[in-house]
């Protein structure tokens, strides 16, 4: 009853692209912990890159990718991203997103690190809520068996390949066994770690905890990318107000309403985004602020209420109109960059597992991700998942990378004497305090000492709460170690104890269990 070829975790526009496409090649089923809409992909607003305009190429937009990614890129990943770009958006198209039109062509928008307007964008600041429309519709439509409100638990492993995966019915607490011969996870980021984060709530490194227990390999977990502007209002969640803001001329002003990114980068506001974050940072510090300013007023007002409907109807909803006001900001953490390990076509170490979207590390975004390369890692890396699933090849795709690997494993610590209770509050206000946007060794070991010490006391998860606390506990603990372990500044990891980037540390580091 319960084997399927192809099951995959995960209903954001990894999952549901894959899902689309596996159906083609045997039976599916989606396993989703909410409802199929409750994914990160909803809340990408800038769009998704693709070398498409006519003053760009592939090669420039390969340049940009491999430049962001701060020496640990994976070459062969990132050509292959950006070769496939314009025939994955020609599948957008096809399922029916409406990307965004200007006389017939396709709008184009400028961000960070980008050297051209490359950004593709759909309900004008809404392309991620477009995208999981367009795909979920297509799913019901297709007939794929989705089952919405199950937690997955575990991953079933039988001689090294991939037998099923246990979940648990979140309304009845009943625990069910699925068999597949192929599973993909695309169970998105882990966003709530921080206090402030861009992310859906569901964003709890439940992928990472499932594969690194069935002993998968887990890279780059030190790079997470912080995002410099979402909504910093009293009251009111750290809403992303999007990069794009910058790319169509918004300007960053501090306490006293004077401009000051020139100070920091010759970019400017659209300097890179770590660059940016610790400068707004640094802006807040010497104001004894808790905020920054996005300014927008100088727009014509038609400009922000039809590029920007979403950033512009939220923020009136709470009593703040754009076009008249300034946008108060704040970096918040926005993006995981590492992840599940795979190779170029999506593949664990584990046969038959495979990674799809924020959960997986392709190596794409090294130690940096360049804006709005995300959505399009997922599809891309999503097509390759069901080739590769297609052309049953049995045997290992050989390691392309030339960056040198560390391989770690999770060790005792020593436990403090004092250990906080554990909690999702306090456990998010430990990771931005001690693992945020600047790090040091002191915040690392205290951090991942309490973790240590969490993960010994606490009983077994029984319910979805729990489940997701020990799965943040397990996704934190990779991150502050291997944050420990880095010592150097590089990409979105940055040490106050090691400014500089060492050319030593050009290698990833890999946890297994
Ligand atoms: C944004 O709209 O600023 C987010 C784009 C991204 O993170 O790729």
């Amino acid at each position: 009853m319960n084997e399927y070829d192809y099951i995959v975790v995960g209903s954001g526009i990894g999952g549901l692209y894959t899902a689309l496409l596996a159906r083609e090649q045997g039976s599916v089923l989606v396993i989703t912990k909410g409802s199929i809409d409750d994914c990160n992909t909803k809340y990408a607003q800038g769009g998704i890159a693709a070398a498409i305009g006519k003053d760009d190429s592939t090669q420039l937009h390969i340049q940009d990718t491999i430049n962001a990614g701060a020496g640990l890129s994976n070459e062969e990943t990132v050509n292959i991203l950006a070769k496939e770009a314009s025939a994955r958006i020609a599948d957008l198209v096809y399922f029916r997103v409406p990307f965004d039109t200007i006389d017939g062509e396709i709008a184009l928008t400028m961000e960070a690190a980008h050297s051209v307007p490359r950004v593709l964008h759909a309900g004008g600041d809404a392309t991620g809520e477009q995208i999981e429309s367009a795909l979920s519709k297509k799913v019901r439509d297709s007939g794929i068996q989705v089952l919405e409100n199950f937690l997955a638990t575990e991953i079933l492993v039988e001689k090294r390949k991939v037998a099923g995966i246990k979940a648990i019915d979140r309304r009845t607490g009943t625990e069910e066994e699925f068999q597949c011969r192929f599973l993909i996870l695309a169970t998105g980021g882990a966003g709530q770690l921080f206090k402030y984060n861009t992310n859906s709530d569901v964003a709890t490194g439940d992928g990472i905890a499932l594969a690194f227990n069935a002993g998968a390999e887990i890279t780059d977990m030190e790079f997470f990318q912080f995002h410099p502007t979402a909504l910093r209002m009293p009251g009111v969640p750290p809403f992303l107000i999007s990069e794009a803001v910058r790319g169509e001329g918004g300007m960053l002003r501090n306490a006293e309403g004077l401009r000051f990114m020139f100070n920091y980068h010759e970019k400017e506001d659209l300097a890179p985004r770590d660059i940016v974050a610790r400068s707004i940072l640094n802006e807040m510090k010497k104001a004894g602020s808790d905020r920054v300013y996005l300014d927008v007023t100088h727009l014509p007002p038609h400009t922000i209420t039809t590029r920007f409907p979403q950033i512009y109807r939220f923020c009136l909803d709470r009593g703040l109109d754009i076009t008249k006001a300034q946008i108060p900001v704040a970096p918040a953490a926005h993006y995981m960059i590492g992840g599940v390990r795979t190779n170029s076509w999506g593949e664990t170490n584990i046969m038959g597992l495979f990674a799809a979207g924020e959960v997986a590390c392709t190596g794409v975004h090294g130690a940096n991700r360049l804006a709005s390369n995300s959505l399009l890692e997922a599809i891309v890396f999503s097509r390759r998942i069901i080739e590769r699933t297609k052309n049953k090849v049995k045997e290992k795709v050989a390691k392309e990378e030339n960056i040198k690997d560390i391989q770690v494993s999770l060790s005792q610590r020593p436990i403090p004497k004092i250990l906080p209770t554990p909690g999702l509050a306090v456990l998010q206000q430990l990771h931005w305090d001690k693992a945020g946007i600047i790090r040091d060794k002191d915040g690392l070991n205290q951090a991942a000492g309490i973790l240590a010490g969490w993960q010994n006391a606490l009983p077994r998860p029984t319910d979805q709460p729990s489940y997701e606390l020990h799965n943040l506990i397990l996704t934190g603990r990779l991150l502050t170690e291997a944050a420990c372990i880095r010592e150097e500044s590089r990409g979105a990891h940055f040490r106050s104890d090691f400014p500089q980037n060492v050319p030593k540390w050009k290698c990833h580091i890999v946890w297994q269990k």
